[in-house]
């Protein structure tokens, strides 16, 4: 019915370092190229947590969007847009609000541990509270097929779905939804429409998920009904109402973890991070005063990679060969730590150097990443628009 979109926000928190990179970006730029992509700056999330700071919202979110470009997130593939400028989410929150069980929120993982992490802010706010709903309006709005995101969000989708099944059920069940349903099959041509039924049938008498993929499939490709028709062919097939709002699924971005320098998750809070586009003395620096394993005091005393962050780096960076050359030299003390953190050094500043060529036209010239977004912005709110049109029609908000 839609096609496969995938929409992902990151917050503006300041200049992105290495373990953005790894964790998430590399992900966004691979899948730019396999799916239409909707990325954006989650300013108004980054006020849930950060309130009382929301003048240096702004200029986080341009360097943010700098490091997305630096990082290969391409313009001409990707859509890249600010959250606050579609206030079409703000709309659906509140809507979505409307039919928000308290107790989902609440229960919701993130909401007691982010509250316990972060103690020295109050975050007892209805803000703080609606993080994962205002996240539900974000990738709803768009339809979005697929969600890409870490472990730690995988409960916000799961949310979403809940919240996008829970609305479906409530404005999907128009009066007189069978009868209008079995016009909508009619509109296929006898053909399909056929062909649709038999599906619908295997589906429903026998559970047959190969008949729901291909009835899918089917309606997929019928370019010439209207959406309503079409959001009541996929409800009917399942035996539900209309689906106006579509359930995404997650799309797990690898664990490549880089950690921080001293092997803790690389965070600005603890002070380990590599900024994206650090200078090169800087990172050198840094590396070359990386912790390692502490029973290597002297030169001749022999160590475990296993307990050195240096270590994990060489993971995320080196070939074979070179991690071979690292756990035979570090066991026999074959090898010094620095001269082991050299092919790290190397690595990290090879990743960079087109990062920082990338990043300089956008420093030279900030108005072409103001264009690029502004660009994006009409994209996306084009099609919140009109998911919006639905959702207000299927409510009966839609005076005239
Ligand atoms: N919660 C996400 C994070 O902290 C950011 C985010 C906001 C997001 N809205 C989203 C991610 C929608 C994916 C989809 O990283
Ligand atoms: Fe770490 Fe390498 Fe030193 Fe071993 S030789 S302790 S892996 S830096």
């Amino acid at each position: 019915m839609y096609p496969e979109r995938v929409v992902s926000g990151m917050r503006p928190t300041g200049a992105l370092h290495l373990g953005h990179y790894h964790g998430a970006l590399k992900n966004w730029v691979k899948l730019q190229s396999e799916f239409p992509c909707f990325y954006f700056v989650a300013d108004w999330h980054a006020l849930t947590t950060h309130y009382d700071e929301s003048q240096v919202v702004e200029e986080n979110a341009w360097d943010m969007v700098i490091d997305w470009l630096a990082s290969g997130v391409d313009p001409a593939q990707a859509t890249l847009f600010m959250q606050s400028r579609i206030p079409e989410h703000a709309e659906l929150h509140t809507l979505l609000s409307m039919i928000t069980p308290l107790g989902w929120l609440e229960r919701v993982p993130t909401y007691k541990d982010q509250q316990e992490k972060l103690a020295d802010r109050d975050l007892a706010t209805y803000g703080f509270l609606g993080y994962p709903l205002l996240q539900s309006a974000d990738v709803l709005i768009y339809r979005a097929r697929f969600v890409p995101v870490g472990e730690d969000q995988v409960p916000h989708v799961e949310f979403m779905r809940e919240i996008a099944r829970r609305f479906n059920h409530i404005y999907g069940r128009e009066p007189g939804f069978e009868e209008k349903a079995k016009a909508a099959v009619k509109k296929l041509g006898s053909r399909k429409a056929k062909l649709y039924n038999q599906l619908r049938t295997r589906y429903q008498e026998q559970g047959d998920e190969g008949a729901l993929e291909s009835a899918r499939a089917l309606l997929d490709e019928a370019q010439n009904l209207a959406a309503g028709d079409l959001e009541r062919l996929f409800g009917y097939l399942e035996g539900g109402g209309r689906v106006i709002l579509v359930e995404p699924d997650v799309l797990l971005t690898e664990a490549s973890r880089l950690p921080g320098l001293d092997g803790q998750k690389m965070s600005k809070s603890y002070g380990n991070t590599i900024a994206l586009r650090e200078d090169a003395e800087s990172v050198t620096k840094k590396i070359r005063t990386m912790p390692t394993d502490p029973a290597r005091v002297k030169r001749t005393d022999p160590g475990d990679p296993a307990k050195c962050p240096v270590w994990q780096f060489h993971l995320t960076y080196s070939d074979q060969k070179t991690k071979e050359w690292v756990q035979a030299g570090c066991r026999s003390a074959g090898i010094g730590c620095l001269e082991c953190k050299q092919p790290v050094i190397d690595a990290v500043l090879a990743e960079q150097a087109p990062m920082r060529e990338r990043a300089q036209k956008y420093l030279d010239d900030p108005t072409l990443v103001k264009n690029i977004v502004a660009d994006g912005c009409d994209k996306a709110r084009e099609l919140a628009r009109e998911t919006m049109r639905e959702v207000r029609e299927v409510m009966g908000l839609d005076y005239s």
